[in-house]
C-alpha cells in the first residue's frame, strides 16, 4: 500500500466513476489538510464555489479513500466551498462564445524562443495553485509545445452534449488544456497553418467543454504579423501579457507586440522579462547575462505594468522537457516563488482592468483559506 499523501489521496478520489461527480475541478491544491493519527484520517477539501452544482458526494469520497487505504478505520471528511475572488471581464463578445469563462488572457511575444510557452504554462499552473479554475489553449501554430510541457500524450475525447459534439479538454496539474498541435500535423506547411488558425481557435472556444473557468490562457504564436493580428481579434480578450528577454532585439519586438495590442484596443496587462538573469547555484552571485533592466525600462517607457523578471535556470528548462512545470515540481524553489508572485501581479492587473471597464471598483472578497 502506498503512503498517504495528498497525491495518493487525490488518486484514490479520482477513481470514482460517476459522471455526476466532477472530479476535474479537484486538484492537489483542493486538499487543504491531511492529518493521519493511526487508523484515523482527517481531510479537508476546498472546492471553488463556482462548482457548487457538482455532486461532491461525501460517502463516495470516503469509500474511494477506504478502498485504496483499507487500513483506515475512520475518515473525517470536511468539504468547504471557497468564494472566488476573481472578477469577471464583462464583455458581450466573450459572453457569446465563452459564457462560463470569467477572463481570457493572451500570452504573446514579439519574437520566438523567448520562453513564451514556458511562462504561459507556469503562470497557468501558478494561478491554479492559488485556487483559480484555469484553462490553457495552445494556439501557437508554429510550434505547439504545451502538451509536451505538461506531459500530456492522449487525444481529447469527443462527447455528445445537447446534440452538439464537444471536445473534453485534457487535464494536467489542475489545468484544462487543448492544443492546436492536436489538429495540425508536424508536416503541414506553415502557409496552410495560418488560414486555419483562426477557425481552429474559434472551435477551441465554442466546441470545447471548458465548463466554468476563472481564466482561459492562450499561448499565442510569436510575432506581430497578419496571423497574430487576426487571432487577437478573434479572441474576446480581457488582456495580454507580453514576454520578452532582456536583449535589445527582443525588446524591439516586444514594443511591436505592445503596439499591435494597442491598435486593436486590447489592454496590455503587463510585461514579463524571462531569462532575466542567472544566479550561480554555488555562490548565489547574480549575473545579468543578457544585460539588465531592459524589460522594466520598456514597461515604463510604454506605460504598462512590469509583472516581474524570471531568472534563467536549468530546472525551468528541465521542467519543460520532462513535462512537469517547475511551479508544480519544485514549489519551494526561488524560481517558483518568483513565478507565483508574477501570477499574483497578473491577477491583480486583471481585477484592476475589470473594475475600470465596469466603471466601478469591485469590492474584492478576501481569501477564506
Ligand atoms: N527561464 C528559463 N530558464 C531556462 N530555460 C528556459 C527559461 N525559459 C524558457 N527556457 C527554455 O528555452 C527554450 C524556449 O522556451 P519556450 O517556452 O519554448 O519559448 P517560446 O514559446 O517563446 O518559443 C525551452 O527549451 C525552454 O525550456
Ligand atoms: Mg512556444
Amino acid at each position: 500500500m502506498s503512503a498517504i499523501t495528498k497525491s495518493t489521496i487525490l488518486n484514490a478520489i479520482k477513481k470514482i466513476d460517476d459522471k455526476n461527480f466532477n472530479k476535474n475541478s479537484l486538484t492537489l491544491n483542493s486538499i487543504k489538510k491531511l492529518e493521519q493519527e493511526g487508523e484515523s484520517l482527517t481531510i479537508d477539501i476546498s472546492i471553488p464555489q463556482l462548482n457548487k452544482e457538482t455532486d461532491f458526494n461525501h460517502e463516495k469520497i470516503v469509500d474511494a479513500i477506504k478502498n485504496d487505504f483499507p487500513s483506515l478505520k475512520e475518515i473525517h471528511l470536511n468539504i468547504q466551498t471557497r468564494v472566488s475572488n476573481v472578477t469577471t471581464h464583462k464583455d458581450p463578445k466573450k459572453e457569446a462564445v465563452l459564457p462560463g469563462v470569467k477572463n481570457t488572457i493572451a500570452v504573446a511575444s514579439g519574437k520566438g524562443g523567448v520562453g513564451k510557452s514556458t511562462v504561459a504554462v507556469n503562470l497557468a499552473v501558478a494561478l491554479a495553485k492559488d485556487g483559480a479554475s484555469v484553462g490553457l489553449i495552445d494556439a501557437d501554430i508554429y510550434g505547439p509545445s504545451i502538451p509536451l510541457m505538461l506531459g500530456v500524450k492522449e487525444k481529447p475525447e469527443l462527447i455528445e452534449d445537447n446534440g452538439k459534439a464537444r471536445l473534453i479538454p485534457l487535464e494536467a496539474y489542475g489545468l484544462k488544456m487543448i492544443s492546436i498541435g492536436l489538429l495540425v500535423d508536424d508536416n503541414m506547411p506553415i502557409i496552410w497553418r495560418g488560414p486555419m488558425a483562426s477557425g481552429a481557435i474559434k472551435q477551441f472556444m465554442t466546441d470545447v467543454a471548458w465548463g466554468e473557468l476563472d481564466y482561459l490562457v492562450f499561448d499565442m504564436p510569436p510575432g506581430t504579423g497578419d496571423i497574430q493580428l487576426t487571432l487577437v481579434q478573434t479572441i474576446p480578450l480581457t488582456g495580454a501579457v507580453i514576454v520578452t528577454t532582456p536583449q535589445e532585439v527582443s525588446l524591439i519586438d516586444a514594443r511591436k507586440a505592445l503596439k499591435m495590442f494597442e491598435r486593436v484596443n486590447v489592454p496590455v496587462l503587463g510585461l514579463i522579462e524571462n531569462m532575466s538573469y542567472f544566479i550561480a547555484p554555488d555562490t548565489k552571485t547574480k549575473y545579468d547575462i543578457f544585460g539588465s533592466g531592459g524589460g522594466e525600462r520598456v514597461s515604463k517607457e510604454l506605460g504598462v505594468p512590469f509583472l516581474g523578471g524570471i531568472p534563467i535556470n536549468t530546472r525551468i528548462r528541465e521542467g519543460g522537457d520532462k513535462g512537469i512545470p517547475i511551479v508544480f515540481d519544485i514549489p519551494d524553489s526561488d524560481e517558483s516563488g518568483i513565478i507565483m508572485d508574477i501570477s499574483r501581479n497578473l491577477s491583480e492587473q486583471v481585477n484592476i482592468r475589470n473594475s475600470k471597464s465596469s466603471g466601478k471598483v469591485e469590492i474584492l472578497l478576501g481569501d477564506d483559506d
